[in-house]
């Protein structure tokens, strides 16, 4: 058990470590001022995970006004990004952790209805978590990933 996991709001200062975690978590990279963009609008669901001062995981999201996957109409939707844990740190609760904190979040400040995200069709450990955490595939997109792979997307009501 890793005790002392804190996870809090990213800071500007946090992003070259984030940039690491993602560089060594998954092949879906981004520029710097992606980054940071996401940072300064909705950096209330910009978390991440810290174990003794040291940035282990991240979670970015955004928030879009759309037509819901699961609600009818015109709603605000909170769209997760990206979310990775350091391979050595994983399994021990700490991406849960991050995605329950950055739900809460998306409709604490922003009033999301709704959550959706992308993920490989392959990548069983994140739809595991997304699943117990209540998301459900709501459809497959062909040809997402840059390798050719399917996405499903998944999304959960609030
Ligand atoms: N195999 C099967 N199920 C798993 C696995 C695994 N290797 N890892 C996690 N899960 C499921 C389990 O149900 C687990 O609960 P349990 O441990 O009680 O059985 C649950 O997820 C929660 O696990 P956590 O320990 O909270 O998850 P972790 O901290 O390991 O982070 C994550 C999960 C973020 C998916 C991590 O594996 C990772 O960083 N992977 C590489 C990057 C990645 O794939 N990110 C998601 C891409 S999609 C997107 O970004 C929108
Ligand atoms: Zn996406």
């Amino acid at each position: 058990m890793v005790e002392n996991i804190t996870i809090r709001e990213a800071t500007e200062n946090d992003i070259q470590k984030v940039i690491e975690v993602n560089l060594i978590a998954l092949p879906e990279h981004y520029t710097q001022d992606f980054w940071l963009d996401h940072l300064r609008a909705w950096g209330k669901a910009f978390l991440v995970a810290e174990v003794d001062n040291k940035v282990v995981g991240y979670v970015m999201c955004r928030v879009e006004s759309g037509i819901g996957f699961l609600r009818r109409g015109l709603i605000k939707l909170g769209h997760v990004v990206s979310i990775a844990v350091l391979p050595e740190y994983r399994r021990k609760g700490i991406g849960r952790r991050i995605m329950e904190e950055s739900i809460k979040r998306l409709k604490e400040y922003y009033n999301v209805s709704e959550i959706y995200l992308e993920v490989r069709v392959s990548n069983v450990p994140a739809i595991n978590l997304y699943e117990k955490l209540g998301f459900r595939k709501v459809k497959t997109i062909k040809y997402y990933y840059l390798d050719g792979e399917d996405a499903f997307v998944m999304a959960k009501t609030l």
